[in-house]
């Protein structure tokens, strides 16, 4: 099957159907997507999307929280582009109908999260991203330009002479080439890489694995956010527990009942994310005991009508949001890094570009500020349609350059299972260098079986599953290993302190296969 576009767009999250919305009027638009076109992380999103829209708000605070969220690394150019265009595209979603909900007044209600120093969250109830593609999708059914291939995984991407000119995929019955002149990942994350994640089966991370093997300049991968509070209950889903619960007051207790959070942060139940995560971690091992969530100080009736859904899976594992105490521990949630951009989206491959958690613009430095992916995924998938419509160039690699070499050594490939297992254990929240050389030492050999292998091209979606989480976990260890200081998501016990002089900068990996 072959299909012809203008632009072709890889994933319908928020920075897929955005960027196909602002491309529509320049041409036919093909949009790609690997499972049922609702399944994305965006479907996901509780908390909301944050955009400095409140009276006590401005861009400039929102840069500061941001900037000292990524912990040193934020490339602040993308920041500025973020907190300054990001009031006008959401203002844009609430013209369009975005059922937000509001204040009194009219105005958007703004919840508060960890380390934002003002409410500046705007929310459907705790499902904001299934009303943000709810509205997107009907936008997107409505524009005749804009042809929707669903069920389609795309696999490698094709070069003619270093350009990109789409890719090829495969469906559960056939195989197929899109050619476009231009081509937008906007693929996703990769938290299926570990073994606990908040993230649906679809963020396996293909696209920063086909972008690798195409030569793109892969950027800071060793930055992981895992999110302190996913519901831990044996034979339960890794159900996230919104932190915008704790913005409204829920506390985080010991086994014992006490609050614990301040005696190892300032900001206490509000610290950034890769803080209380491992504060909980540390807490758990002093006490022996399971770390807990509990709302059972707040009104009930206000708990169960702000948080319909995670009360709703709450009452699934047989526990009352409003009045237990919920186990919670952390589980891989999002990746700062990604395939490095420019402030267009524009990566190393001319006719490449890539936009939302596939990319990395740098925005979010070393650990994201809570609700700036939704945000991000909106601003940059505009960014990177303008950029598409004025035809093929490349970025550059701004990042110290790395080149990786696969090693000629195969091993035979594990189960996923057991590659996520080890990305858990070995690259997890607390890592060491000799966990991190063993796990280093494995994904190495695997990645060269899979890609001798080709199996990222296979008719067997488990085959295509394995692949990119070997090459993704290898590349994530990769880095992890490199980094010999701890900075935001990357945190190392053998080097528990920031190492500016060495390590205040951006390191990208360029596969050689
Ligand atoms: P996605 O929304 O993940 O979309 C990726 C698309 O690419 C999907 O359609 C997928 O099917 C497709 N795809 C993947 N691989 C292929 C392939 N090989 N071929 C074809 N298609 C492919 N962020 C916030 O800002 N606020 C929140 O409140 C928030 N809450 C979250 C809650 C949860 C549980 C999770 C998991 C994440 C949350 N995040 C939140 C993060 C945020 O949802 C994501 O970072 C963001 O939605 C990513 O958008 P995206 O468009 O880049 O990718
Ligand atoms: C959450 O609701 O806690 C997730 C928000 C985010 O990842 O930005």
């Amino acid at each position: 099957m072959l299909i012809e576009a203008d632009f072709l767009v890889i994933g319908s999250g928020i920075a897929g159907l955005r960027a196909a919305l602002a491309l529509a009027p320049f041409g036919r638009v093909a949009v790609l997507t690997k499972a049922d076109p609702s399944e994305s992380n965006t479907g996901y999103a509780q908390g909301g999307i944050a955009a400095a829209m409140g009276d006590d708000d401005s861009p400039e605070l929102h840069a500061q929280d941001t900037i000292a969220a990524g912990d040193g690394l934020c490339v602040p150019e993308a920041v500025d582009v973020l907190v300054g265009e990001g009031p006008y595209y959401v203002r844009e979603l609430l013209e369009w109908g975005a059922a937000f909900d509001r204040e009194p007044d009219g105005r958007p209600a703004l919840g508060r999260e960890a380390a934002h120093s003002v409410r500046r969250v705007l929310h459907a109830r705790d499902a904001t991203g299934r009303e943000i593609a709810r509205l997107l999708w009907s936008r997107v059914s409505q524009t005749a330009a804009i042809q929707v291939v669903d069920d389609a995984s795309a696999t490698e991407l094709m070069l003619d002479d270093g350009i990109c000119r789409g890719v090829s995929f495969v469906t559960a019955h056939t195989t197929g080439t899109v050619a476009a002149p231009q081509t937008l990942l906007a693929t996703g994350g990769a938290g299926q890489v570990f073994r606990e994640t908040t993230n649906p089966a679809i963020a396996t991370g293909d696209g920063i694995a086909m972008a690798a093997r195409a030569g793109a300049c892969i950027a800071d991968l060793e930055f992981v956010q895992f999110h302190p509070t996913v519901l831990s209950m044996e034979g339960s889903p890794r159900f996230l527990l919104s932190e915008a619960l704790r913005g409204e007051g829920a506390r985080l207790i010991n086994g014992a009942g006490e609050p614990f959070m301040e005696r190892y942060e300032p900001a206490g139940d509000l610290a950034a994310r890769d803080l209380v995560a491992r504060a909980m971690v540390r807490e758990a091992e002093r006490t022996g005991a399971p770390v807990y969530l509990t709302l059972a100080h707040l009104d009930p009736d206000f708990v169960r009508r702000r948080f319909p859904t995670i009360a709703a899976a709450c009452a699934h594992a047989g526990l009352d949001l409003a009045t237990d105490r919920i186990p919670v521990s952390p589980a891989a949630h999002y990746v700062m890094g990604g395939v490095e951009t420019d402030l267009y989206g524009r990566t190393s491959v001319p006719g490449l570009v890539a936009a939302g958690e596939v990319a990395c613009t740098g925005v979010h430095g070393a650990n994201r500020l809570a609700s700036n992916s939704l945000l991000e995924g909106l601003v940059f998938g505009a960014r990177a349609a303008e950029a598409m419509t004025h035809g093929v160039l490349a970025g550059t690699c701004r990042s110290d350059r790395h080149d990786v070499r696969v090693p000629a050594r195969e091993a035979p490939c594990p189960s996923v299972h057991e590659v996520r297992d080890l990305m858990w254990r070995h690259a997890g929240l607390v890592r060491t260098h000799d966990r991190l050389e063993e796990a280093v030492t494995h994904l190495g050999g695997w990645a060269s079986t899979v890609l001798a292998g080709r199996m990222a091209s296979s008719a067997d979606p488990e085959a295509r599953r394995l692949a990119s989480i070997v090459t993704v976990g290898w590349l994530i260890a990769g880095a992890a290993l490199r980094r010999t200081e701890s900075r935001g998501g990357h945190f190392r016990a053998d080097f528990p302190s920031h190492d500016d002089l060495h390590w205040k900068k951006h390191v990208a990996d360029r596969l050689h296969v």
